[in-house]
C-alpha cells in the first residue's frame, strides 16, 4: 500500500505550487510495499506561505472587484435592474435545473415593473423588454439595429451550426432570401399528401393501441415521421418502430440533462469560448448522422433522377442553382439579389435545423392542445363538430383547403400557443449602438436583447385570467383590441419563424 504522509489539503496545495522554491527536503520512506514521500508544513520557508497566501487573497479580491465591476453594470448605464448575486448572476435556479430558461425569463418578466430591466445570464449584461411599443421597434422598425441573434455559428469545426437560426448578417439574408420561399403556401399545399398520409398511419397505429396510452411519445413520433418525410423525403416509420435512426437522434438532442444544459450555455453565452474549444453544438453523432443522410439521399435522387414535392428537393435545387427553378416568384425573395449556390454542408444544416426547429416545437403544441381539449370538454366537443361540418363539405377528407376553413381551430391552436409557447422567449443582439427612447442610456453593439414569450403570453394585462384555456380570446375583434407584439409564438418582424406560415 502507498502512504502519503501529507497530512491536508492545505499541504498538498502548497506543495504542488511552491515545490520549486521550498521544499528543503524531500524524504523517501520504504515503507515495504511502495514508496511514500513525506513533507511537513515545517520544511516550506515562512516567506513563502506568506507569498502564497498574498497571492491567493490578492486573486480572491481580483475575482470579487472584476465580479462587482461586471455586475454594476447596468447601473452605471442608469437602467433599472435585478440584483445579480456572484457568479451566476440571475440565472442560479436555471444552472442548477431547477428551471427551464423560458420559466427563468418569465421569472424576471414578472419582476420588472417597468418598460425593460437589465439582467445578468452568468456574467453577460441582458436587457429584458417587456414594453410592446419597444418591442415592435427592436423585432420590426428597427430591424436593422437589431438583426442577429448573437449565436454561436463555427462553419469549419461544427458545420451543422450554420444554419438559418444562428447566422448572422449579410449571411443570414442571403439564406432567408433563398428559403422564404420554400414555405411559400403553394408549396406548402404540394405536400399536404405527405403530411395526410402520416396522419393516417396515426390513426391506425392509436387504433392498435390499448385504452392508456403514451401520448408524448406517439406524437413526438408522428412529428419525426412528418418532419422527416417533408424535409428529407424519408419515410422513417418511428410510429410503428421506436428505435428509428431519427427518432433516436430527436430524443437525443433534446434530452434534459447537464450535458445539453451545458452545452447550450456555452453555445448561447460564450460562442468564441465555445468555437475556440471547437465544441459542437449538438451531442457527437449528430452531425455525421445528418450529413450521412442529406449525402446518400441528394445521391439517390441525382443518379435516379427522382423529384418528390419536398424541402430536400427545393434544397437541391439551391445547391445546383442558387435559387428556385420556380413556377411561383416568392415576393419575399427581394430581401437578397445573391444567387450563390449551397454547399452541401449549408444544405445539410439547413435540413437540420427544418427538422430541429420544426419536430419538437410541433409535437409540444400538439400535446398541450390535446391536454386543454380533454380538460375542456365544451371546447372539444366544439371542435370536433367544426370538423365533422368541413370534412363532410371536402369528401371526407383532410386537405389544405379544408385545414384552411377550420375557423375555430385555428383558435383553439392559436390559444394553445398563447399558454405554450414552445420556444418561450426571442433573442436579438444590438448589432449598432441604440438609445433606449426617454433615456440618456445607449445600448451598446453586442448587447444581448431577450423577449419573454411566456411572460407577456401569461400576462394578465393583455390576457385576464391568463391560466384559463379560452379560444374566444382570438377572434378578430379580440385579437384587434390587443397591442401588437403581445402574442408573438413564432416570434415577429424579418426574422420570424420561417414555418410559420404551414401553421396559419
Ligand atoms: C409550433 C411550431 C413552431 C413554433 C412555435 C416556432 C417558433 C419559432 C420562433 C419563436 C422562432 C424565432 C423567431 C424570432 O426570433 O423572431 C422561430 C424561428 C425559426 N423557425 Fe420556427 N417554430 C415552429 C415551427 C417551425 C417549423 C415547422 C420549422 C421548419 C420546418 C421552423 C423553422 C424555423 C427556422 C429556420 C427559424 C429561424 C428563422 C430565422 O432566423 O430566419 N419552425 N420559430
Amino acid at each position: 500500500m502507498r502512504e502519503y504522509s501529507l497530512r491536508s489539503k492545505a499541504q498538498t496545495f502548497l506543495s504542488t505550487c511552491s515545490l520549486c522554491y521550498c521544499v528543503r527536503e524531500v524524504v523517501s520512506v520504504y515503507d515495504g510495499e511502495g514508496i511514500a514521500i513525506g513533507l511537513s508544513i515545517a520544511q516550506i520557508q515562512p516567506k513563502m506561505v506568506w507569498f502564497i497566501l498574498g497571492f491567493v487573497a490578492i486573486s480572491l479580491i481580483a475575482v470579487y472587484a472584476y465580479n462587482r465591476f461586471i455586475y454594476t453594470y447596468w447601473w452605471r448605464q442608469g437602467v433599472p435592474y435585478i440584483s445579480p448575486s456572484v457568479p451566476f448572476g440571475n440565472f442560479w435556479n436555471v444552472i442548477t435545473q431547477r428551471e427551464c430558461f423560458a420559466e427563468g425569463y418569465r421569472a424576471i418578466y414578472d419582476r420588472c415593473t417597468g418598460p425593460w430591466v437589465g439582467f445578468f445570464l452568468l456574467h453577460k449584461p441582458v436587457l429584458m423588454v417587456k414594453d410592446p411599443e419597444l418591442i415592435r421597434t427592436i423585432l420590426m422598425t428597427n430591424f436593422a439595429n437589431f438583426h442577429d441573434r448573437g449565436m454561436y455559428v463555427n462553419e469549419k469545426n461544427d458545420p451543422l451550426s450554420a444554419h438559418l437560426f444562428s447566422l448572422s448578417g449579410q449571411k443570414w439574408r442571403k439564406l432567408r432570401a433563398q428559403l422564404t420561399s420554400t414555405f411559400s403556401s403553394g408549396k406548402l399545399k404540394r405536400m399536404t399528401p405527405i403530411m395526410v398520409s402520416c396522419t393516417e398511419e396515426l390513426s391506425l397505429h392509436l387504433q392498435e393501441c390499448e385504452d392508456v396510452v403514451e401520448l408524448k411519445e406517439i406524437l413526438a413520433s408522428f412529428s419525426t415521421d412528418v418532419i422527416a418525410s417533408c424535409a428529407f423525403g424519408i419515410q422513417c416509420n418511428s410510429l410503428r418502430d421506436p428505435n428509428a435512426e431519427f427518432r433516436k437522434w430527436g430524443r437525443k438532442m433534446f434530452e434534459p440533462g447537464p450535458e445539453n444544459t451545458f452545452r447550450s450555455i456555452l453555445c448561447f453565452l460564450y460562442p468564441s469560448i465555445a468555437s475556440f474549444l471547437r465544441v459542437r453544438s449538438m451531442v457527437s453523432g449528430v452531425t455525421e448522422f445528418f450529413q450521412s443522410v442529406v449525402r446518400e439521399t441528394i445521391e439517390y435522387r441525382e443518379t435516379k433522377d427522382i423529384s418528390r414535392p419536398d424541402f430536400m428537393q427545393l434544397l437541391i435545387q439551391l445547391k445546383n442553382h442558387g435559387e428556385l427553378q420556380d413556377d411561383e416568384p416568392d415576393k419575399q425573395t427581394i430581401l437578397s439579389t445573391d444567387k450563390t449556390s449551397l454547399t452541401e454542408n449549408e444544405v445539410t444544416a439547413q435540413a437540420f435545423v427544418f427538422f430541429f426547429a420544426g419536430f419538437e416545437t410541433s409535437s409540444t403544441t400538439i400535446n398541450f392542445c390535446l391536454y386543454e381539449l380533454a380538460m375542456n370538454q365544451h371546447i372539444q366537443a366544439r371542435l370536433r363538430k367544426e370538423i365533422s361540418l368541413v370534412l363532410d363539405q371536402h369528401d371526407g377528407k383532410i386537405s389544405y383547403e379544408a385545414v384552411q376553413s377550420m375557423e375555430y381551430l385555428d383558435r383553439v391552436v392559436a390559444e394553445t400557443l398563447r399558454k405554450y409557447p414552445p420556444l418561450g422567449w426571442l433573442n436579438r443582439e444590438c448589432t449598432g449602438s441604440f438609445s433606449l427612447p426617454g433615456t440618456p442610456c445607449v445600448l451598446e453593439k453586442g448587447t444581448g436583447i431577450v423577449i419573454s414569450l411566456l411572460g407577456m403570453h401569461r400576462d394578465p394585462l393583455y390576457y385576464p385570467d391568463p391560466d384559463k384555456f379560452d379560444p374566444e380570446r382570438f377572434t378578430e375583434e379580440n385579437k384587434k383590441s390587443r397591442p401588437h407584439c403581445t402574442y408573438m409564438p413564432f416570434g415577429e418582424g424579418p426574422r420570424i419563424c420561417i414555418g410559420a406560415s404551414s401553421f396559419k
